[in-house]
């Protein structure tokens, strides 16, 4: 058998193997939409070390390597907010994507702030990444164009009611 993927909190140290897998990873949005300049791929180490002290950041670890990875913050409006997922192009679609944004949506939930909903955006055309948000819950609720040939579109999806008040109210 080989070695399973864990699910753990960054560290500092891991900032050079997450920016090394976001730059892989998003080759292919990259190409998608014909801009090597989108963000995750012009990032900083700088930029990406500061997000690791100040919001949520998960990575999937297969050993010593970084396979994996999500960040995700709380927002005024009590919203855990959900983004930069990348998973190594080799262990895609086995469900390690899915794995990391339940994974944080956990994480935010047992924070201090109160969360009501959560919310990702991705691209227009990034139809794997619409699917796999529906699957999971999210709806779409906002489009915003970003350029001629890119949109963002943003899903949201409501924080699960406690089983105790679902009884009562049915
Ligand atoms: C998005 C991403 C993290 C998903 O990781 P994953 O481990 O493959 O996710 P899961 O195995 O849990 O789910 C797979 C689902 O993702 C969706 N998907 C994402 N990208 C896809 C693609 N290029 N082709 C087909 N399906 C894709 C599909 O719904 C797929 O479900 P299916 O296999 O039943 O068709 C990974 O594809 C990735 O790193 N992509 C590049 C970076 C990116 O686009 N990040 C999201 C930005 S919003």
């Amino acid at each position: 058998m080989g070695m399973s993927v864990t699910t753990s909190i960054a560290t500092e140290e891991d900032a050079e193997r997450i920016l090394k897998l976001q730059y892989l990873c998003y080759q292919s949005e990259a190409e998608l939409y014909g801009d090597w300049a989108i963000e995750p791929l012009t990032q900083t180490l700088d930029s990406l070390r500061t997000e690791l002290k100040e919001r949520h950041v998960l990575v999937a670890r297969l050993g010593d390597e970084v396979v994996g990875s999500v960040r995700g913050w709380v927002d005024g409006d009590g919203l855990g907010r959900i983004g930069r997922l990348c998973v190594h192009p080799r262990m895609q679609r086995h469900g390690l994507g899915t794995r990391l944004i339940g994974g944080m949506e956990r994480l935010l939930a047992a924070g201090d702030q109160p969360v009501r909903g959560y919310r990702l955006f991705t691209g227009h055309r990034s139809l794997g990444n619409l699917r796999l948000y529906q699957r999971l819950g999210y709806r779409q609720t906002q489009v915003e164009e970003v350029t001629r040939s890119l949109s963002f579109i943003g899903l949201e999806k409501p924080v699960a009611e406690p089983v105790t008040q679902l009884a009562a109210t049915a």
